[in-house]
């Protein structure tokens, strides 16, 4: 533990400026589900959390690769088998066709198991004329939009922390039991997209890549495969502090506090300043700690907060998720890269193509265009070079599902076609095929 986390407690936070965090009318209530929640098991562990933070610093140096990507924000009514698996089968399979590309082990990051708690830019809105408060995620309050329904309840952070355990519950056991093993290709079949040519490349790929494993383990005569499929951490937005700082704990031998509800907690762009409740919480935990970089984040600020997060420069801790958008990035990124360069800092680089890319259509839908995002990463990928950094990582909003809510692609999503199937709470989701798409067009271009 460092000198300046030690009188740092998992409630400190409560002493800084806080935002995002709804005032819970019955705080007694509240208290008493945080201590509900702190006497169950934690849905992490220390070992996961530090073997994290290694391969964050791996993917520092470029021998590892991180593809971060889930839901905008997870609903509890979707903690279905089906939905998780399917989660689950995309990113592993964006994870096959990246590191044959990029010829290293992909770490997988879900945005799962906890990402149900959202930031929002208006506390209220209008409905049928009357004023009630947004969604701010099943975690807090209800997506109906009545009054009694937006109150935010705290039952709900303990009912978000079963719906936590079981997803958690079902991926391990889906990892363990092979779900992820290349060898066992039946799992991984493509469902739909069945006919479309990216298909093919992928069933191509996955070929050759078994094809040279066998012909590795034959000749080391082993059936250690050297390329581990298996990585998969938790990650979400840290916003809702009660909830996490009930599953802050100490663990035995070892020194220091652990968020235990994820492995990759993060801090939004709406709650990363100096003074903010949430770098207060974030900086006394040692788990990696995640942080959103929008366009009007001054580097100067971003800096000094790296610096709290980080106090003894450790590769690895911190983890700089920039969402500046297609247009902001030629700018805002190299700014961001000379001030954290000038200062030393060590932190790992990921871009969030989604966040600074997201429109609204004439009919009040927010979407985001395949183009746009392609655009986003290939200008990151050559500022990243330019200034010989390393690019670790890529973080994305996407499902499993057949949704219609981002527009291009191969499949070609027109504006019109958004209503076909637009499911999301918040934000649009990249949709099966144009994941797919997307590992593609990125291993291909990050590759080259
Ligand atoms: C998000 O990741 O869903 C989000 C709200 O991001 P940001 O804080 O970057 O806007
Ligand atoms: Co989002």
């Amino acid at each position: 533990m460092s000198i300046v986390t030690l009188h740092w407690k998992p409630d400190s936070w409560c002493s800084k400026k806080i935002s995002q965090i709804p005032r819970y009318r019955d705080t007694v209530y509240l208290k008493k589900i945080q201590n509900k929640l702190s006497s169950l098991p934690p849905l992490t562990t220390s070992w996961e959390v530090e073997n994290l933070k290694q391969l964050l610093a791996l993917a520092n140096e470029g021998k590892v690769f991180i593809l971060q990507g889930g839901d905008c924000a997870e609903v509890f009514s979707e903690c279905r088998p089906e939905i998780i698996a399917r989660k689950l089968k995309i990113l592993f399979q964006m994870g096959i066709i990246l590191s044959w590309g990029l010829k290293k082990p992909i770490i997988k990051i879900g945005r799962i198991a906890g990402q149900y708690a959202k930031p929002r830019s208006k506390e209220f809105e209008l409905v049928n004329g009357q004023k009630i408060l947004t969604y701010r995620g099943d975690l807090i309050n209800g997506h109906l939009p009545t009054q009694e329904s937006r109150e935010p309840d705290p039952e709900r952070m303990l009912k978000g922390y079963f719906y936590a355990s079981l997803t958690l519950n079902f991926i391990r056991s889906l990892v363990s039991s092979g779900f992820s093993d290349i060898h066992h290709l039946e799992y991984l079949n493509l469902e739909f997209a069945k006919n479309s040519e990216i298909v093919k490349i992928y069933r191509e790929i996955v070929e050759k890549i078994v094809e040279s494993l066998k012909f590795v383990e034959n000749s080391l005569l082993t059936t250690e495969t050297t390329l581990k499929q298996s990585y998969f951490f938790t990650s979400h937005e840290a916003l809702l502090l009660p909830y996490e700082e009930a599953l802050t704990r100490k663990v035995p031998r070892r020194e220091g506090w652990y968020n235990l509800s994820t492995h990759l907690p993060w801090i939004g762009v709406r709650t990363l300043y100096i003074d903010s409740g949430h770098v207060e919480y974030a900086r006394g935990i040692e788990n990696p700690i995640g942080i959103k970089v929008s366009p009007d984040t001054e580097s100067s600020e971003l800096t000094e907060i790296i610096k709290i997060l980080n106090p003894d420069n450790k590769t690895g801790k911190v983890v700089v998720i920039h969402r500046l958008g297609k247009e902001k990035v030629d700018n805002k990124l190299p700014e961001i890269i000379e001030a954290v360069k000038n200062k030393n800092l060590n932190v790992t680089w990921i871009s969030d193509p989604m966040h600074g890319n997201t429109k609204k259509t004439a009919n009040g839908l927010k979407t985001r265009n395949f183009s746009d995002i392609i655009q986003e990463l290939t200008k990151v990928i050559a500022i990243h070079k330019y200034f010989k950094t390393t690019l670790a990582g890529v973080h994305f909003e996407l499902t499993g599902e057949e949704v219609t809510e981002c527009i291009g692609g191969s499949s070609g999503i027109t504006e019109d076609d958004l209503c076909k199937q637009y499911t999301t709470y918040l934000d649009p989701r990249l949709n099966y095929e144009q994941s797919l798409e997307m590992a593609f067009i990125l291993a291909n271009k990050l590759s080259s």
